[in-house]
């Protein structure tokens, strides 16, 4: 598992890469996001906005929406928008450039309809908890790789903890929202 202090400096050697999701896991997102009607998503990892751009276009195709990414490395960033552009989805996202834990720690929207957690896999607790308030019952969290997060996984695995949680596809977790 990465160490919690450790990831700046992964990714920061992984910054040419695109780490992106596979084809299967974009499709699942678009069908969540789309059969879940959803209007607001919040989005950790952008890299160069594979998954962005899934979910985006089922926002586009719900009739609109709002969509929140992050991602620290600069390079990616702008990679990320220039793929956005390209795919007519730019108004759609908000690129949020800094590490997650403070970028998404302020102005989310009242209500999540989805969360994808695809950055460092040792913040994914952490993510959960800055967003876990705002999920409405029935909102879903894809997390991918989360097999390298246990700490994530038996929460949302356990009975108490407000979810229900599959794991799907071989490298996804899938939860929803109970309560
Ligand atoms: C697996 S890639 C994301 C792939 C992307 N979701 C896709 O499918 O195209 C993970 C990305 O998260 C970024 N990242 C990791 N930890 C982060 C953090 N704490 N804050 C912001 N970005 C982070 C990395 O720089 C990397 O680009």
């Amino acid at each position: 598992m990465q160490s919690r202090t450790d990831y700046i400096d992964l990714y920061g050697r992984l910054k040419h890469d695109p780490l992106a999701i596979s084809r299967e896991t974009g499709a699942l997102l678009y069908m969540l996001a789309r059969n879940s009607r959803a209007r607001t998503i919040v989005e950790f990892g952008t890299s160069f906005a594979i998954s962005t751009l899934h979910l985006a276009a089922a926002l586009r195709d719900n009739g609109g929406g709002r969509l929140i990414t992050s991602e620290f490395e600069p390079s990616k960033v702008a990679r990320a928008r220039e793929n956005l552009a390209a795919g007519g989805l730019i108004d759609l996202v908000e690129i949020r450039e800094g590490d997650a834990l403070q970028t998404l720690s302020a102005d989310l929207p009242e209500t999540i309809d989805l969360l994808l957690l695809d950055g460092a896999k040792a913040l994914y607790p952490d993510i959960l908890d800055l967003v876990e308030r705002r999920l409405r019952p029935g909102a879903f969290v894809v997390a991918d790789n989360a097999d390298y997060s246990p700490d994530y996984l038996a929460r949302v695995r356990s009975p108490a903890s407000g979810y229900m949680s599959t794991p799907f596809g071989g490298d996804v977790e899938l939860s929803m929202r109970i309560n």
